[in-house]
């Protein structure tokens, strides 16, 4: 056999293997929406906002990168670090950030164990069933002056400093909320 043959087997084989991975993460590890475009938009828009475009970033539940990378070609200063307790959607992260000029770290950790006392800001589009949790977190560690925001589920018992509406025409669906640690 040819070795352009060989090669042509070697590669079915491997986008056949990873294509089961992905699909048994699915099924194991559960989601993954993605925030949409516009949402990355206002996301950027609120750093920007809150002077946080060189800052330390976390996005918390990164799944395979992509809110990351998106988020750094408009905030071209931020130090970014995903964390997703799958370790083929980090696996995928750190694969696509071999992208010449990006650079991110991704670590694959349950989002209740990272230390983000670093952070500037957390992004979180998580389960309602986390906030709780993850409130806690958040009080508990992030510096003075620190923003976490929240995609669609909100923090239970702290007020939210803004309330940003990405999609008019249908208000709840990834509606951002903008906590300002004291
Ligand atoms: C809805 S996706 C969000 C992806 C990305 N942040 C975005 O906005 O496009 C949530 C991700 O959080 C991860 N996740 C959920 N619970 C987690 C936990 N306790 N620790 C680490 N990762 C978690 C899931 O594996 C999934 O990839």
């Amino acid at each position: 056999m040819s070795l352009l043959l060989w090669s042509l087997l070697v590669l079915e084989i491997v986008v056949f293997v990873l294509f089961y991975i992905f699909l048994i993460d699915l099924i194991v590890i559960g989601h993954d929406f993605a925030t949409t475009g516009p949402a990355i938009n206002r996301l950027a828009e609120i750093i920007e906002r809150h002077g946080k475009q060189d800052g330390i970033f976390f996005d918390l539940g990164s799944s395979r990168g992509v809110l990351v990378f998106r988020l750094q070609s408009r905030c071209l200063q931020l130090t970014s670090t995903g964390v997703d307790g799958s370790a083929f959607r980090i696996f995928l992260s750190r694969i696509m950030f071999l992208w010449p000029g990006r650079r991110a770290t991704f670590l694959k950790a349950d989002v209740l164990d990272v230390d983000i006392s670093r952070a500037d800001v957390v992004y979180m589009y998580l389960g309602t069933w986390m906030m709780a949790g993850l409130e806690e977190k958040l009080r508990h560690e992030m510096k003075p002056g620190a923003i976490a925001v929240t995609n669609t589920q909100f923090l239970p018992t702290w007020e939210p400093a803004q309330t940003v509406i990405v999609h008019p025409e249908k208000p709840e669906f990834e509606k951002m909320f903008v906590y300002i640690q004291t």
